[in-house]
């Protein structure tokens, strides 16, 4: 009756279901105030939470440790927030939503975790940076297989080509020595001049601004493609409703995605991001790192143009990857 009227209907009968987490308090406080006295309660609660711990009896005792972890922040936070049983249910409606919100191209749960900061502190702990190679950033939800193209290959193959601003970008794969790296593979995407990837947007061809290189002798790869633009994260979805319930806005400042791998090096998942976007301060998914920002220099001269079978003005973006060989000490 009360998760009925929380979440209200459609015309039609259909269950509305929506965020509204302060009409959720304000029907509790209606209705059901707290009875128990406060002493008893904490006494209770502190007994469930060992009972609790007490039943992970797993033989894997990495999964005993991490479960303990999360039960203990998990009832922590029940006690720290006290929330409603109708804002509890809230909650659990909104993660099923979540879960129905996935696809074989679209994950709603990696959306949130880039969005609540998490993906990047995972990354955080995983990566600590090692001294001289380039620098991991979240994978995000739109990565899918790219097909492979040649050195010089355009990835924009749609009528965008026409509408964005033309760039080559261009960069050598090298160990954390300097030393070219032949044969590893830079797998490339990015969005659209109207921030859509092509697993979003049913008017480009599969594979559009993705693509699959491979370096040369002197670790380099090259392609050809459009500046692109920023974009906001899908919000249409509950990772959107979420955004515009916390009052936050969803832009992601302008970049492309490189995977780069090569045999006996750890390999990096990173983006590039373009200097002078006005997000890169303000990213939705708190990704951005000083060492993945690169201005596109705005070239004029023919010369250089014909030499990368582009018109002028184009924009040139150097992007160099190092990659640290496997086996050395991580600083
Ligand atoms: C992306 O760059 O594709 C992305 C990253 C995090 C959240 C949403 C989108
Ligand atoms: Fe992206």
């Amino acid at each position: 009756m009360l998760v009925a009227r929380l979440l209200g209907t459609t015309p039609g009968g259909a269950p509305s279901i929506r965020l509204d987490l302060a009409r959720a308090r304000a029907a509790y406080l209606q209705e059901d105030p707290v009875t128990s006295p406060g002493d008893v309660r904490e006494e209770r609660l502190d007994a469930l939470l060992t009972a609790v711990i007490d039943q992970l009896n797993s033989t894997d005792p990495r999964l005993n440790d991490v479960m303990e972890s999360l039960v203990r922040h998990l009832h922590a936070f029940v006690r720290e927030t006290r929330p409603t049983e109708s804002e509890w249910l809230t909650g659990i409606d909104f993660l099923v939503r979540t879960g129905q919100t996935c696809t074989e191209h679209r994950n709603e749960f990696i959306l949130l975790a880039d969005t609540l900061g998490l993906t990047t502190a995972v990354d955080d702990v995983n990566h600590a940076g090692p001294a001289g190679a380039t620098p991991s950033s979240v994978e995000g939800p739109f990565h899918s297989p790219a097909p492979a193209r040649e050195n010089g290959a355009w990835i924009s193959t749609g009528p965008e080509r026409q509408r964005g601003e033309v760039m080559v970008v261009r960069g050598r794969v090298t160990d954390t020595s300097g030393k070219p790296i032949e044969r590893a593979t830079v797998d490339i995407w990015q969005a659209d001049d109207a921030g859509r990837y092509d697993t979003q947007d049913p008017a480009q061809e599969p594979g559009n601004l993705r693509g699959l290189f491979t370096t040369d002798a002197d670790g380099t790869y090259w392609f050809r493609s459009i500046i692109p633009s920023s974009y906001p994260v899908p919000t249409d979805g509950p990772g959107g409703e979420l955004l515009t319930a916390l009052g936050r806005h969803p832009m992601r400042p302008a970049h492309i995605h490189y995977r780069v791998e090569a045999f006996g090096h750890r390999p990096v998942t990173t983006h590039v991001f373009v200097a002078g976007d006005e997000y890169l301060d303000a990213d939705a998914a708190f990704a951005v790192k000083d060492e993945l920002v690169v201005a596109p220099v705005r070239e004029t001269d023919p010369e250089r143009a014909v030499a990368f079978g582009v018109d002028v003005p184009f924009a040139d973006f150097v992007f160099d990857v190092r990659l640290l060989p496997l086996g050395e000490v991580i600083a």
